[in-house]
């Protein structure tokens, strides 16, 4: 079984990624490199504030997919730990607004502070609301306190861009080099947001069809989100909206062989440079595919497929990371109250983990 990740993207667009993250993380950016942090603030929401902490912002994965239980927080939290160590300092974030539990996958059962505390209550600084995970190099900010975050009618600008500026800011704080956002299941606002922040947005899939309808959803949700942000970005919402509705049109929205990508390239006919810079912003964001509680090779191809999609079809850069068997070791480990991979080492389930954060880094230039 090959991995795009394990075969890697072409040689050329690998060397530049890791030349970028190597740039960012030395502070030595130079202006190619430069063109690819635009293009990935490019993408960002408008109203998030164009800060210096902007320009040197840690790594940032989100861990989303569209649907609930499919294992986004089992995964973050896994993913954390996997990921630190060699000096680089994780921290995991909790931004399933509705429906915090990442805590429970560390083994803390009522955590003292959340985000809240910090974003919108301003009772505690960001320090003092991230949690010790125990293990070294890895800590985490509980959720919680959803009534807070303005409930159905979703989270006031304000507060969001608070929230990215604390994100953004962990590196330069020395608080996080890699950040990992545990997101909640639907199509919201703000978890597009999220996931646009994302330089790896890893889409976490169980190979069944609700599973994997809601994964195109939320792929489709994240190209319109994606295209807006760049119209409010460029001072063009007029002709973000034109792309929009362009994809929209007909048959009912991007079906036929050539998809979005399609459509985008006839938008471009009319307003090239508007697309290029579309093209720019998908170009410098990664979307990653993690098919879990795999059961066997047909479970496992399906994340080829969804690759195949996510790239062909909806145009983003898309990376199929690794699968995840089914295992009882995650339910023994939560009634454990303990991590997985502390608690089960040697599980296949572990194992798999290793090797997902693996593909994922080499993805981010590690
Ligand atoms: N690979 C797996 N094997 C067995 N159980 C799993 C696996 N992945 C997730 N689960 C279980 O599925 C449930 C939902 O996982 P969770 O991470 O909370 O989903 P989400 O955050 O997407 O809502 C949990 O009980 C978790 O232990
Ligand atoms: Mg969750």
């Amino acid at each position: 079984m090959m991995f795009k990740g394990s075969k890697g993207p072409p040689a050329v667009a690998s060397n530049l990624t890791t030349s970028l993250l190597k740039a960012r993380i030395d502070g030595t950016a130079t202006p190619f490199l430069e063109h690819r942090h635009r293009g990935w603030e490019l993408g960002l929401p408008a109203y998030i504030e164009r800060s210096a902490e902007l320009a040197k912002p840690p790594i940032i994965i989100a861990v989303g997919g569209g649907k609930g239980g499919v294992g986004k927080s089992l995964v973050s939290a896994n993913l954390a730990v996997r990921m630190a160590g060699n000096g680089v300092r994780v921290l995991a974030i909790d931004l399933d607004i509705g429906g915090a539990n990442l805590h429970t996958y560390f083994g803390i059962s009522a955590p003292a502070h959340n985000l809240a505390d910090a974003i919108v209550y301003g009772r505690r600084s960001v320090p003092e609301v991230i949690i010790p995970s125990g293990v070294h190099g890895v800590s985490l900010i509980a959720g919680g306190g959803e009534e807070a975050w303005g409930g159905s009618n979703g989270i006031h600008e304000g507060t969001l861009r608070k929230l990215f500026q604390a994100i953004f800011s962990l590196k330069q704080m020395g608080l996080a080099d890699l950040v990992i956002l545990d997101l909640g299941a639907g199509t919201h606002r703000h978890t597009l947001d999220f996931f646009a922040a994302a330089h790896l947005g890893l889409m976490t899939v169980l190979p069944e069809p609700t599973s994997i309808e809601n994964a195109y959803l939320f792929f489709k949700t994240s190209l319109f989100r994606l295209i807006e942000n760049v119209g409010d970005n460029l001072g063009l919402p007029d002709i973000a909206g034109i792309a929009r509705r362009h994809l929209l049109s007909t048959d009912g929205g991007g079906r036929g062989r050539g998809g979005y990508t399609d459509r985008l390239r006839s938008v471009a006919q009319e307003h090239p440079a508007f697309i290029q810079q579309v093209g720019l912003a998908m170009a410098s964001r990664t979307v990653g595919i993690a098919i879990n509680q795999v059961r066997g090779q047909k479970d496992i191809d399906v994340g080829k497929s969804m690759e195949l999609i996510g790239e062909r079809y909806f145009g983003f850069q898309t990376r199929y990371c690794g699968y995840l068997n089914y295992d009882e070791a995650a339910w023994k480990s939560l009634r454990n109250r303990r991590l997985l991979v502390v608690d089960f080492p040697h599980s296949v389930l572990s194992k798999r983990f290793t090797e997902l954060a693996r593909v994922m880094l080499s993805n981010l230039g590690y």
